[in-house]
């Protein structure tokens, strides 16, 4: 019996690759640069799986094709905002995703910005680096403390569970939330968190506010200028989201001018183009999409994508389809 032919956009850890050429007819991408829409276009004509991640675009102009071969979609990486769902149902083709095994270290990096920003750690590092210390000083870098600060979370999925477990079991910190859904009572109570109806209501609130939401049409710029200027003038904003949920023109002009006290990004609005505004500003941090960037995280989104696309060959409906 002939294998499903399989294209894989990106490198992989090599145990993925490995596991995935043990069942099917794969092509690497050994150079592991981007695709192009003309490779991508051509990909969809020709394999009957492909494994894109983040960095594929996938929209009218890859998907507008006479006829796919391509019968699943199997996306390596939670978010699919990159993926335009309904071009691609236009050819039956299924999509899925890798999410619970990367909750946790995206949870640890957003926490990582926490600490980063409001200690003043990548300031600090600069400093050091361009051999600018001069010793300690009872003034120097004085950040603002964490612990027992309120923590406004928009998202209150996986990702943002873990985040208020470790913001408010390690830091003591209160959880505000805002979720476009309501939040069963007994995960609010695990927290000690409250909801909150509205983005609006929960940014004053907000010593840190942190983005756990999808990205894609619904979000995009869900904060922008005026949302900025309800954040309180010593808080902090952390995206390990999706950079289009920030107008990031309005997010540096808040940073230049103070009117927030920092932000910690690990996405941005046109990746791996960041705005030079942005670039500017010392109470930023910036981190280059590195959310589930460890060992585990990534072996287990590979193995999980594996897992649904063996389901989707075997007939059977993938833990993951979500469409
Ligand atoms: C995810 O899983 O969505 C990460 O951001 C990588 O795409």
């Amino acid at each position: 019996m002939t294998r499903p032919s399989l294209l894989v956009t990106r490198r992989l850890p090599q145990v993925v690759e490995a596991q995935l050429a043990a069942s099917y007819d794969v092509a690497l991408n050994r150079s592991d640069t981007p695709l192009t829409p003309a490779e991508f276009r051509e990909a969809i004509q020709r394999f009957d799986a492909v494994l894109p991640t983040v960095t594929d675009k996938i929209g009218p102009e890859v998907l507008d094709v006479p006829k796919a071969q391509t019968k699943i979609l199997a996306n390596y990486g939670v978010g699919y905002s990159h993926i335009d769902i309904e071009q691609a149902k236009t050819h039956g083709i299924a999509i899925t995703n890798t999410p619970d095994v990367l909750s946790e270290c995206t949870a640890d990096l957003a926490l990582t910005l926490m600490l980063m920003v409001a200690r003043r750690a990548g300031e600090g590092e600069r400093e050091i680096r361009s051999g600018v210390w001069d010793g300690w000083r009872p003034t120097h870098l004085m950040g603002t403390k964490v612990t027992g600060k309120t923590l406004g979370l928009v998202g209150f999925g996986r990702i943002g569970q873990e985040v208020a477990k470790r913001a408010h079991f390690g830091f003591d910190m209160e959880i505000v939330v805002y979720n476009r859904s309501p939040v069963a009572p007994e995960i609010l109570a695990r927290f000690n968190a409250r909801q909150v109806r509205t983005i609006e209501e929960l940014l004053p609130l907000s010593d840190f506010v942190s983005l756990h939401c999808p990205g894609g049409a619904g979000t995009t710029a869900l904060i922008d200028g005026p949302r900025l200027d309800l954040m309180k003038e010593d808080a902090f904003l952390i995206n390990t989201a999706r950079g289009e949920v920030i107008d990031e023109a309005a997010l540096a002009q808040a940073l230049m001018f103070d009117t927030i006290a920092g932000a910690g990004l690990d996405v941005f609005e046109r990746e791996p183009r960041v705005n030079p505004l942005l670039a500017q500003c010392d109470n930023l941090v910036m981190l280059p999409h590195l959310g589930s960037a460890t060992q585990e995280a990534r072996r287990a989104m590979g193995l999980r994508v594996l897992a649904n696309l063996n389901d989707f060959f075997e007939g059977k409906t993938p833990r993951d389809r979500v469409a």
